[in-house]
Formats: structure tokens, sequence, C-alpha cells
């Protein structure tokens, strides 16, 4: 089945016209939405794969105070970059944005690339991320696929979000999306599947496209196929198990991974914190141990961190020192 033949059935012009009303009152009013700067847009974008919008959205705000143009984050330093993003995770996003800065700066004439295909080619840029800024920012219709829009659109079309493929619902999102409005029709699915079509306990009653979504016909067959059971039931007297119901599939737990404190990724995360918080240029000895960490494993955690130029390490020291990259 291509992506066309999956919304033969649909009204695809209910559902844009209904979708964007409903973005026109209900949706969110963010600081990073009054912008079409690709650089700002991307910057959001690089916040918010990591982090929930009630502290991404001032982080943006404090990032883009820090750094307004896409000028000023290639010429910063790596450190002070990288202490611009603490608390926001996966410290190799932030080098990747300065180093997509540097590239549209230093080879680009200062323009970022006005296509999808241009803006992937870009360190740390994939579909998501590309489909996002050229919605957003370039006003190309082309439909941005994240966790929120994907259980928006299966629900929809196909009852469920983990039925459609990836190339499928790639083929879904980009058919949908009105030519006139990209950037909002981007923003109006996000808030849809944040705040109405949540992954568990949608709130299906609140939703612009009810009508015609077939996880919400679903749900509300189940919930008649249970009434009419449950008085059947009583009226034998008898109990009976209720139809089923159309839910997402429940999320591992208990997935016999290490305790946070013991992974890598927190030894590497309390490294770069620690040199975040030294004097810029200055060294700082980390002999371990840190955490249940010993001192073997502080090195070679920051073998990897020097390889990833996420730290640089003074060739000769003993205890290892380090310090964030200072060019
Ligand atoms: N998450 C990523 N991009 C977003 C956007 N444009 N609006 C809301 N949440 C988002």
């Amino acid at each position: 089945m291509t992506g066309s033949s999956s919304l033969a059935d649909f009204p695809v012009g209910a559902i844009r016209a209904d979708i964007l009303a409903w973005y026109d009152t209900e949706g969110r009013t963010l600081p990073f939405r009054g912008t079409t700067d690709p650089y700002l847009v991307l910057v959001s974008e690089a916040i918010l794969q990591q982090t929930q919008i009630s502290r991404g959205a001032p982080a943006w705000e404090a990032f883009t105070t820090r750094f307004p143009t896409v000028e000023s984050l290639a010429a910063a330093s790596p450190a002070d970059v990288l202490r611009a993003w603490r608390g926001l995770g996966y410290n190799r996003r932030a080098l990747n944005l300065q180093r997509v800065a540097r590239i549209v700066v230093d080879e680009l004439g200062g323009v970022f690339p006005g296509d999808v295909a241009g803006l992937e080619r870009l360190p740390g840029v994939g579909p998501y991320t590309a489909r996002a800024v050229a919605s957003i920012a370039f006003g190309l219709p082309v439909g941005a696929v994240d966790t929120n829009v994907r259980r928006v659109l299966g629900r929809a079309i196909a009852g469920d979000a983990d039925v459609l493929g990836a190339a499928e619902l790639q083929a879904v999102a980009d058919a949908l999306v009105p030519t006139r409005r990209p950037d909002a029709w981007t923003h109006a699915l996000m808030d849809l599947g944040s705040t109405v079509c949540r992954p568990r306990a949608p709130r299906c009653d609140a939703c612009p496209v009810r009508r015609m979504c077939r996880f919400a016909g679903l749900a509300a067959a189940a919930a008649s196929a249970d009434r009419a059971a449950t008085r059947a039931a009583e009226d034998r007297s008898v109990s009976r198990a209720p139809a089923p119901r159309p839910v997402s599939r429940p999320r591992a737990v208990g997935d016999g991974r290490i305790p946070f404190e013991r992974s890598s990724r927190w030894l590497r995360g309390r490294i770069v914190d620690r040199l975040r918080d030294a004097p810029a240029t200055a060294w700082t000895e980390l002999p371990g141990p840190i955490g249940t960490h010993d001192a073997r494993a502080v090195a070679t955690a920051l073998s990897a961190l020097a390889a990833e130029g996420l730290v640089e390490l003074d060739p000769a020291a003993d205890p290892p020192r380090a310090r964030l990259p200072v060019a």
C-alpha cells in the first residue's frame, strides 16, 4: 500500500482545515513560533528533541539570547557553546549545532540550505529535523514525522500508531501538508500529539478530527460493544469480559539496563559538567574515581570524549587533565 492509497478514503481537505482551525484557537503560544529564521528554528528543534517543552522553551530563549545569530554561534568557542547547553542533555547535539553554524558561515556564505536534501547533509540533521526546518523556516510542504506525529497520523489513518511503515508514514505525512501554511501545520500536529492525541489516555473528545479518525472510531465501537456486553451480561446475570479496546502498546518497563549512575553516559555527563564549572581555559585534573567509576573508567571516558571533540586532553598529563575545547 502506498501513502496516497492509504489516504484514498480520507477527506484530506477537511482534515487540513479542521486541524489548522483547531491550531488557531487551541495551539500553544511558544517563543520559537514567532520566527522563520532557519538558525533559530534549528536551535529549537535541537533543544526540543530531548527536552520537554516546559523547560525547552525557556532554554531556547536563553540559548538564542546568548547566540542570537548563526554568525555568533559560529564564532564562539565550543567550550562556550557547551556551557550554554548545560542541562539540555546529549552534548554532541550542541557541538553539531555549532558545526552546522560554522559550515553555514564559512562555506555557504551565511545562508542555510533551503531544501530537505541540503539540510540533511548538515551534521546532526536527520530526516525529521530537516523537514521541521524546511516546513517552518522555508514554508516547504514536507511532513516532519517525530513520535508525536507518527502517533497522530498512524491512529487517524490506520487506527493505530504502529501500523504504518516508515516510508508509508512519510508519504502520508507529505501528502497531508497544506501548501498554504506548512509551518502552522507542523506546529499543529506536534501540539495535537502532545496535548490531545496522547500516548496513553488520548482525549478523543477534544480532537478536531475525531469524526474521521480510525482510532477514535475503533475506540467508540469498542466502548459501545462494551456497553452492549455489559447489558447482555446484566440481562443474563453473568459477567463477561469487556471487548478489547484499541490502545497503544504499553512501553516495556524494567528493561534490564544497569542503573543510570553506573553507565558511561552518566560518567561522561559528570565529566563535562565538571569542566563546565572550571575557569575557561584552565585544565582540570580528573584522577578518578567519579561516583562508582574508577580511575581507569574515567580515563577511558575521557579518551572517548576527546575523540568526539567534546573535551581537550593535556597530552602528557598523568593523572589526566582536560578542558572544554577552546577553539
Ligand atoms: N517539538 C519539536 N518541535 C516542536 C514544535 N515546533 N512545536 C512543539 N513541539 C515541538
